[in-house]
């Protein structure tokens, strides 16, 4: 169990120190809360909230204010483990002020420690920009679904030459632009380990193999709450989903048999006070 609050510096010392890191994408505070318990180093509130809680079909229509909103319960629950937020699509593509005032917002209102946007090379300013307003940031690379248009779908990043020879280029980059962790989705294991050794800062893997200083997953996978399709590279580690829909349908079930609610589930009324109420509306 994590001790102190886990900072960007204690990612880096885990970094110096050849020790690892977890990370869980969250939304809420009881989810929150019970992953901080469970000794969850970091939590991030992904924009895969759009699609694991919001049912959109992609992250792209989530907004600033649906993010805040989430960002706010998950701080709520977080003394100790560190809070990432997400930034949505196009809350911080128009330009570096743009970018830099809506991070603004993340940490002001949202009390979250610390910012992610997804992209390569071409987010530097916009690195450097919100770097500069003191805000500390972790940038996105590899699988980035915003951009899933451009990139032909979700697929596995960095397995072609000038892919692989891209993603170092751009973690390069984005990490002399001020970002203090680099976090890789679905880089073949191989290619990640060698940008993570080019590297100085830590490096977060959600699908990127193991030599990575972090190792982060969706919750909504892990628990099972998220039945649509499980990613190659996660793993669920037990059926909450199973069970939410089981009790629903014990209860129902009790429901139209007319068993529930049992005795223990009811309020009592004295006799004197039943008495008295059955006479007065005799009255009326
Ligand atoms: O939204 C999210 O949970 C993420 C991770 C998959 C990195 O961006």
């Amino acid at each position: 169990m994590t001790q102190e609050k886990f900072t960007p510096i204690s990612a880096n010392n885990c970094r110096k120190e050849n020790t690892k890191f977890s990370m869980i994408s969250v939304y809420d505070y009881p989810t929150a809360k019970f992953a901080e318990e469970a000794g969850i180093n970091s939590l991030l509130v992904g924009d895969s909230l759009a699609m694991t809680v919001l049912g959109h079909q992609d992250t792209i229509s989530l907004t600033v204010e649906e993010m805040l909103h989430h960002v706010k319960a998950v701080s709520k629950a977080s003394k100790k483990s560190m809070v990432v937020a997400d930034m949505p699509f196009m809350s911080y593509q128009v330009s570096p002020q743009q970018a830099v005032h809506n991070a603004g917002r993340f940490l002001k209102e949202g009390r979250a420690d610390a910012v992610k946007i997804e992209g390569g090379y071409q987010m530097s300013e916009t690195v450097k920009a919100i770097f500069s307003a003191g805000i500390p940031i972790i940038a996105h690379i590899g699988l980035t679904p915003q951009s899933s248009g451009q990139l032909g779908g979700l697929k596995v990043q960095g397995n072609t030459l000038e892919s692989a020879e891209k993603l170092l280029n751009d973690a390069i980059s984005l990490q002399d632009a001020g970002a203090f962790s680099i976090l890789m989705e679905c880089i073949p294991s191989k290619i990640a380990s060698i940008i993570h050794k080019k590297l100085h800062v830590p490096t977060i893997s959600y699908g990127s193999g193991p030599d990575l200083d972090a190792q982060g997953l969706v919750g909504a996978d892990i628990l099972g709450l998220f039945d649509l399709f499980l990613p190659k590279f996660s793993k669920r580690y037990s059926e909450v989903g199973k069970e939410i829909k089981s009790s629903f349908n014990k209860f129902h079930k009790e429901v139209i048999s007319k068993k529930f609610p049992y005795l223990e589930n009811q309020y009592n009324v004295s006799d004197s006070v039943l008495k008295d109420f059955l006479k007065k509306i005799k009255k009326i």
